[in-house]
């Protein structure tokens, strides 16, 4: 027998458009109705239309609760939970201090083992069902990691994070092991269920040219792969790196230089940027991740969204953890709708489709799945969350008497959290259930 599809009945919401481009870029139907089988989007639109025109499709009855796309988180470190809330250093303090530690625990794979499974999981209840995943530095950690991502169920794409200078002995590796290290893994694990590979340099302050010369050549010899790394996080980072690289005239020209910048490069943070920067990131369609709760949580500065959009750099959205505060995206939109607030005339105004799209159509563009996930239209994927806030909480007491969809969608991204989140769904299939 066949499978037959199934009408999943909800309040729907998705961005098929992008905001920063037009208007109406937000899609509400209040009581939709979502076709899919096999995985795949077949048809959305009014529930009563579909149920007519589909009579034979199981139905997954969520008329009580908003359902969104999957969220797409594009900057997240797996090695980093227990270090989320680490208060009172800025970048490079908390990272010798703090994070650095943390992350040499990741020579051990049982430890590592259970930490990617705590992770997988904290992504999946927070409605995340895709992510570009910052690594460890040991291999080991690595298989690990990717033999709990593969079964998850979610859309992970990750590394080995490799670096060779000015971090600890024990996180160091050389040029040529670095290569032998992520060739094995990738030939291993890139297409693996939904995982697949990046080259990840930890930031060019803590890697050789020889290393940053491997990057570039994985990535010649292997152009599917994405590619990730910081970028202008932090004032004093950013001298470091000047004195390292004296040839260079910024920060991006050191991953430029080696073949590190095109259109699959996803930058995180990128708050002390130049103009001329932009442009270049501009030309080669690549993206930046904005990291809002870690900016402020680290005090790094507060990010330019309207210099990123006027020189039309892609921009989607990253949660950071751990210098981020938590996997939740919403929280990040927020985040992210505040930190602009601050700067007054300078800041962009966000609206609430605005970070819709930055935490989904916008994240499925920078990790190259535009043409699979991010939103609803027919042919995508079926990754959605169902958000039903806990019995007598703020969230339900703001919804019940929500003027407009905008409203309740603003009240979603200032309340919502991991206690909201119902169900969450990838390809069709629940990947957490509360
Ligand atoms: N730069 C280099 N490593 C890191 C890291 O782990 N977190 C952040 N936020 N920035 C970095
Ligand atoms: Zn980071």
């Amino acid at each position: 027998m066949g499978s037959s599809p199934t009408l999943l009945r909800a309040q729907l919401y998705h961005t098929p458009l992008n905001p920063f481009e037009q208007a109406d870029a937000l899609q509400a139907i209040s009581d939709g109705g979502l076709l899919f089988e096999g995985g795949r989007i077949l048809a959305l639109g009014s529930y009563s239309e579909l149920a007519r025109a589909y009579p034979q499709a199981s139905l997954l009855d969520r008329r009580d609760a908003v359902v969104l796309p999957g969220l797409i988180d594009t900057h997240v470190h797996y090695p980093q939970i227990p270090v989320i809330g680490a208060m009172g250093l800025r970048l490079l303090e908390w990272l010798k201090q703090r994070t650095l530690p943390e992350e040499e625990k990741f020579r051990d794979v049982s430890y590592a083992r259970t930490q990617a499974r705590i992770f997988l999981r904290q992504l999946a209840r927070n409605g995340t069902t895709t992510a570009l995943v910052f690594g460890a530095h040991f291999s080991g950690a690595m298989d690990a990691f990717f033999a709990e991502a593969a079964g998850s169920g979610l859309r992970i794409t990750s590394g080995l994070v490799v670096s060779d200078r000015h971090l600890t002995e024990a996180l160091h590796t050389t040029p040529e092991r670095a290569y032998h290290e992520s060739r094995a893994l990738l030939e291993r694990w890139h297409g693996v269920g939904r995982v697949r590979y990046a080259v990840i340099p930890r930031f060019s302050l803590s890697c050789s040219e020889g290393l940053l010369e491997v990057c570039g050549q994985l990535l010649r010899e292997n152009p599917d792969l994405l590619f990730t790394s910081h970028l202008n996080e932090t004032v004093n980072e950013i001298r470091t790196v000047r004195e390292l690289f004296p040839w260079a005239g910024d920060y991006l020209e050191t991953y430029e230089h080696f073949g590190l910048l095109g259109s699959r490069s996803v930058y995180a943070h990128n708050v002390y940027v130049t103009d001329s920067e932009l442009s270049r990131l501009a030309a080669a369609q690549a993206s930046v991740s904005h990291c809002p709760s870690s900016n402020m949580f680290i005090g790094s500065g507060l990010f330019s969204l309207t210099r990123h959009l006027q020189h039309r750099v892609h921009v989607a959205l990253g949660s950071d953890v751990g210098g981020g505060t938590g996997f939740n995206l919403f929280k990040e939109g927020l985040m992210a709708y505040q930190g602009q607030m601050l700067q007054h005339q300078a800041g962009y105004p966000l609206h609430v489709t605005h970070l819709l799209y930055l935490a989904t159509t916008g994240g499925a563009r920078a990790l190259a799945l535009e043409e699979e996930v991010g939103d609803f239209s027919p042919g995508k994927q079926a990754d959605f969350v169902v958000l039903r806030p806990p019995v007598g909480s703020t969230l339900e007491a703001t919804l019940q008497h929500s003027p407009s969809a905008e409203a309740s969608l603003a009240s979603i991204f200032t309340l919502a959290r991991e206690e909201s989140i119902a169900e969450v769904y990838v390809a069709g299939k629940p990947v957490w259930t509360s």
